[in-house]
């Protein structure tokens, strides 16, 4: 019987490893060089975690299961709740801010699409601990740090940024009652992600009052902070919010980033725990789903048993960026390289010298690989450059004298040394396993 892989899943061949590995190499790097630090936690939490602030949506989303002890438990569709349930249980000990990144392996039971999957890797990087649109700002940077390092110009991505509080303050003023407005987030969040019909049937149904509706659609739509008036009479809420976002796109300006970053009112996010700035990244071309997305959540630490501390922070998953990449020609992950490769002309002669010189290499702190089975040299020399080999030791006739060849695979140059001499010559990699054992 064949067994094949669950919908939704990936399987990584090592060359779509080298992909993630050089996709996740990259988060991590550029998430150091802004000053954050790497934590994780488990992967299945209680289920109830997801049910306090997250949202209908991902809760629909779990993969659940009970243990043995009849617990009810979930595999992670995200990080956020488990780094607030974290930080809360050494709120009394850790630095204020926290500043952590993190590459959770996560699972939603989405309907599997183009860049959205049930089982997928997600950058997070998350400011705990600071109150002004500064953190936002410092958050928005890293993620486009990463974008714009790896080639992605203000051409080809966009942050669309937005604020739940100016929502909120408009809604009101609109005539939304407050307590509809966490009912109401989930569906505004779907107004760009599904067909316009659909959109309105779906507001009709949280919106009675279709001129109500409509003021919505409207403030949606506009494309700048100037417009608002043009909706609605602001009141000191309103101002209050716009005052955060113009400081929030002040910083980005001072970072050099804001020409990535375009005001956008009809960017709510679905998850429920965002308290204030929300923002999403897109593809300008316009056909993939959200690239990432973030904002603040300056509630979800109390509402998880903490203090008020206020926070923020910002989640991009693997797979549309990976999409993403792949369509520009701008996935380059760097190919696997070997030191040594050793080629036995004879296999049956010097098979076990082949090894041994291998050991003694691999021992230095160099790669170092040698053929299986019996092979003509220039097979043995073939398969060494399809392996990126620096270079290959042959162990030809000479060998009986002790002497090898060592042949530059860049250059084509051959020299003939005694094997002493070679390992005399080559020392040792002052690698960290290295430096360890040598002082044992
Ligand atoms: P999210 O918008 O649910 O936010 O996910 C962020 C990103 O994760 C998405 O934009 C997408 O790149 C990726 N992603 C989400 N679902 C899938 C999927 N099924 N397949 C592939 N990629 C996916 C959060 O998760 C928040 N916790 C982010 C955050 C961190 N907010 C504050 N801190």
């Amino acid at each position: 019987m064949k067994i094949p892989p669950v919908k939704g899943t990936r399987d990584f061949y090592p060359q779509e490893m080298a992909v993630r590995n050089w996709i996740i190499d990259g988060w991590k790097r550029v998430s150091l060089r802004n000053g954050f630090e790497e934590y994780d936690g488990p992967i299945f939490e209680y289920l109830d975690m997801y049910r306090i602030k997250s949202g209908d949506e991902i809760v629909e989303q779990l993969f659940s299961f009970k243990d043995r002890g009849d617990r009810n438990l979930a595999l992670r569709p995200e990080i956020t709740p488990t780094l607030a349930r974290m930080a809360n249980q050494k709120i009394n000990t850790l630095p204020l801010p926290i500043k952590w990144f993190s590459v959770p392996r996560l699972f939603r039971a989405e309907r599997p699409q183009k860049g959205r999957l049930r089982e997928f890797f997600q950058w997070n990087i998350d400011i705990i601990g600071i109150e002004g649109p500064l953190a936002d700002a410092e958050v928005i940077f890293c993620a486009l740090d990463y974008l714009r390092g790896i080639g992605l110009t203000p051409d080809d991505i966009e942050v669309r940024m937005s604020s739940r509080k100016l929502l909120a303050s408009v809604l009101e003023k609109i005539g939304v009652a407050e307590k509809r407005l966490e009912v109401l987030y989930p569906v505004l969040d779907k107004k760009e992600k599904v067909p316009a019909g659909e959109f309105k049937q779906m507001l009709s149904q949280k919106v009675a009052d279709g001129k109500i509706a409509e003021k919505i659609v409207e403030f949606m739509g506009i494309k700048a902070v100037s417009d608002i008036k043009n909706i609605i009479e602001p009141d000191d809420k309103v101002n209050a919010a716009i005052d955060r976002i113009v400081v929030l796109f002040d910083w980005l300006k001072r970072m050099g980033v804001v020409e990535y970053c375009q005001f956008d009112p009809g960017i709510v996010r679905g998850l429920a725990y965002y308290t204030d700035s929300v923002y999403e990244i897109y593809d300008k071309r316009g056909e993939l789903r959200a690239i990432g997305g973030g904002g603040r959540y300056d509630d979800l630490l109390k509402q998880f048993g903490g203090p008020a501390i206020p926070a923020t922070g910002f989640g991009m998953g693997d797979c549309v960026l990976g999409v993403m990449l792949e369509e520009r020609g701008l996935l380059k992950p760097a190919p696997a390289e070997l030191d040594y490769f050793i080629a036995c002309v004879e296999l049956e002669q010097t098979q076990q010298d082949a090894v041994k010189i291998a050991a003694e290499l691999r021992t230095r702190g160099y790669s170092a690989e040698f053929g299986y089975k019996s092979a003509s040299l220039s097979r043995q020399l073939k398969q060494a450059s399809a392996k990126n080999a620096k270079k290959c030791i042959i162990l030809g006739d000479e060998f009986k004298n002790n002497e090898l060849v060592v042949k530059d695979m860049v250059t084509s140059k051959q020299k003939r040394i005694k094997l002493d001499a070679f390992f005399a010559e080559l020392g040792t990699l002052s690698t960290a396993e290295n430096a360890e054992s040598a002082e044992k």
